[in-house]
């Protein structure tokens, strides 16, 4: 028998999410962010849950091959554009959109052969200091891209840093207005903080995070807050029991001491399936649906959990790690995340390889 462990990747919440999103995008068309494998649920598993959207935004051309072969024939939007010249050719024959974020790229394209011209969605830094040209640079970078008989259209892109906190957006949609006021093409500025929290005018959102049922400004809002559904659920089994008694520790470190009586549980899940080390004791977790605590060091494969709550509980009773139980009761990620002191994004991405992975289509 297999190690009891299970990633299943929820169909109907990824639809409901993607038409969440798409109610708070103000009319404008929706790209299904799917970098990353698709946040690590999966491209292909994902596919069908987000083949409602009108595109799909990626950074890997290997991504965007996979996309193409599930027979989608609109949209692509490679959003940090080429890595090298030879790339184009790619673009060319997939019908691939690409962000343009630096000169060179401009470079390759005015040096690239082809009768299809590419669409292109020219990048601003706004203040995220990560990719784009500066908003001095951007009219020229512009005009270069017009005038290249390689581009048809160009679409006007930023990305922000701070939509999901305090700072905001504004300064960012001022920089790249007053550069851009007059520019023909479509906008593209919105990522998922944004199009929920900021309502802005927009031809393209890009959403990433909430297509996945997790909020992407936890804890000042939770998924239910956002009316998100769990794209995504982790669920694995009790392997053992132990009886500790006052005094008794838990695992590597001996972390945890217990201070009277208490039944503990260890669960076939560890930092080598992806479950964050860095998550401690009274970290939020689902023992036959009822809702518990992780005690002591998370290890490899293990990790033992408080079964005070759940007596009834043993040997092969269902553990949910994050997402729904088979019995619907719900475990937010972001709760999970937030007591190892990340972000959903980050747990959802990193559920490793040894993991086997489910698609429950009936969500
Ligand atoms: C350029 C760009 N657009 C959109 C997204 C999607 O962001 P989110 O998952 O927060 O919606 C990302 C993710 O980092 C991104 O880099």
């Amino acid at each position: 028998m297999p190690r009891p462990i299970l990633a299943l990747i929820h169909t109907e919440a990824l639809a409901h999410n993607l038409a969440r999103a798409r109610a708070s995008a103000a009319g404008a068309r929706v790209w299904a962010v799917v970098k990353a494998n698709a946040y690590g649920h999966g491209i292909e598993r994902a596919f069908e849950g987000l083949r409602g959207a009108d595109g799909f935004a990626l950074l890997d051309l290997a991504e965007a091959e996979r996309v193409r072969a599930l027979g989608w024939r609109g949209p692509i939007l490679l959003l940090e554009g080429c890595f090298e010249p030879r790339d184009l050719e790619l673009c060319s024959r997939l019908g691939l959109w690409h962000a343009v974020h630096c000169s060179e790229q401009i470079d390759w394209l005015a040096a690239h052969k082809t009768q299809v011209p590419h669409r292109v969605f020219l990048k601003m830094n706004s203040g995220m200091n990560r990719l784009g040209f500066k908003p001095a640079a951007y009219r020229s970078a512009y005009a270069r891209l017009d005038a290249l008989p390689q581009v048809d259209e160009i679409s006007l892109m930023t990305h922000f840093s701070d939509a999901d906190g305090p700072r905001g957006v504004a300064h960012q949609v001022a920089a790249f207005e007053a550069v851009t006021q007059d520019l023909p093409g479509e906008r593209s500025l919105s990522n998922s903080a944004g199009l929920l929290r900021h309502p802005l005018k927009n031809d393209w959102v890009r959403a990433g995070i909430v297509s996945y049922g997790s909020a992407p400004d936890f804890p000042d809002n939770d998924a239910t807050h956002w009316g998100l559904q769990p794209a995504m659920s982790l669920r694995s089994r009790l392997l053992a029991t132990q009886q500790l008694q006052a005094g008794d520790t838990v695992g590597y470190g001996s972390s945890f001491t217990a201070d009277g009586p208490l039944r503990i549980g260890i669960v076939a899940c560890g930092y080598a399936d992806g479950y964050p080390r860095h998550a401690g004791t009274g970290t939020p977790v689902l023992v036959d649906g009822v809702r518990t605590r992780t005690v002591g060091r998370v290890s490899m494969d293990m990790l033992a959990v408080d079964l005070s709550p759940v007596p009834s509980a043993g040997p092969g009773s269902e553990v949910t790690l994050w997402g729904r139980s088979a019995a619907g009761a719900l475990l937010p990620i972001d709760e999970v995340a937030h007591a190892a002191g990340t972000i959903g994004y980050e747990l959802m991405c990193a559920v490793a390889p040894r993991v086997p992975v489910g698609v429950d289509a009936a969500a």
